[in-house]
């Protein structure tokens, strides 16, 4: 369960250029919700990822991830818990190392779930089959660059790392952004079904109101730094395409 205890972040105090990006924002998140924040630009949501993340710390209130208060580690220190997926496809992985080294990088940084460490046949196996589940061909070219790989596929490939962690949370900040229709599709498919497998606890910030519709068990809109919506999976079932729409208008 994660605590988000009257949170706030202040950028610039004091200056003309003061921005109060988060202004005092409580949420629980449940184990396994899978949480939707939707908000216009400047809102608040990456800085509220951020947060969580341990790359921002609050000026002011408090972050308790399963009884730990984290509010004031750092973001390699809460990596036992969280994980995160960029907007950038670049920024998951190395793009001179092989899909298959990534792997290797990936299991010795985080003790990766049901992977050995190791450079050995039976590690390659295991990487093989991992990715295998993906469904897109990409267990044949483990021994190609990451760099020439497409946005799309690094991006699935960078979830898929990232859910094998150890880790229960599951931060994704607009992943599918850089992507073509096609691509952003099998991305988010893929996230909804590693969320489910693996059980964890997932914040999806988007702007594409269809995957905000289609995904998640619970919807927020932020603006201007606070919560202006949240509906639980109820409620969300209950929520017309268009109302969302019109969240917006
Ligand atoms: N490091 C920073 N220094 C100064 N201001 C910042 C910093 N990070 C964010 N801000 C400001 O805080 C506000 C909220 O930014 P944030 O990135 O959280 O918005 P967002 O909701 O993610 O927007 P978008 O949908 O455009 O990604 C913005 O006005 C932004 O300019
Ligand atoms: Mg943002």
């Amino acid at each position: 369960m994660i605590v988000i205890n009257d949170v706030h972040k202040i950028f610039n105090r004091g200056k003309a250029n003061q921005v109060n990006a988060v202004n005092g924002i409580s949420i629980d998140i449940v184990d396994s919700e899978f949480l939707v924040i939707v908000g216009s630009n400047g809102s608040g949501k990456t800085t509220l990822l951020n947060l969580l993340a341990g790359s921002v710390f609050p000026d002011q209130g408090s972050i308790i991830i399963d009884g730990n208060d984290v509010s004031k580690l750092h973001d390699y220190q809460r990596s036992q818990w969280i994980a995160r997926v960029f907007q950038n496809p670049m920024s998951g992985t190395a793009s001179d190392l092989s899909i298959l080294d990534n792997f290797r990088l990936a299991a010795i940084r985080t003790r990766a779930k049901g992977l050995s460490i190791g450079i050995n046949d039976h590690f390659k196996q295991q990487v093989k089959e991992k990715i295998a589940t993906l469904g897109m061909g990409l267990e044949n070219k483990i021994e190609q660059p990451m760099g020439t790989l497409s946005g799309g596929q690094r991006q699935a490939l960078t979830l898929l790392m990232s859910v094998m962690d150890s880790c229960k949370v599951l931060l994704l900040d607009e992943p599918t952004a850089a992507l073509d229709p096609r691509s952003a599709d099998v991305v988010m498919r893929t996230a909804d079904k590693l969320i489910t497998d693996f059980k964890l606890t997932a914040i999806l910030i988007t702007h594409n109101l269809k995957d905000a519709y289609n995904y998640g068990s619970r919807i927020i809109q932020m603006g201007e730094g606070l919560v202006t919506k949240d509906l639980d999976k109820k409620q969300k079932a209950d929520l017309k395409q268009n109302d969302l729409f019109d969240w917006f208008s």
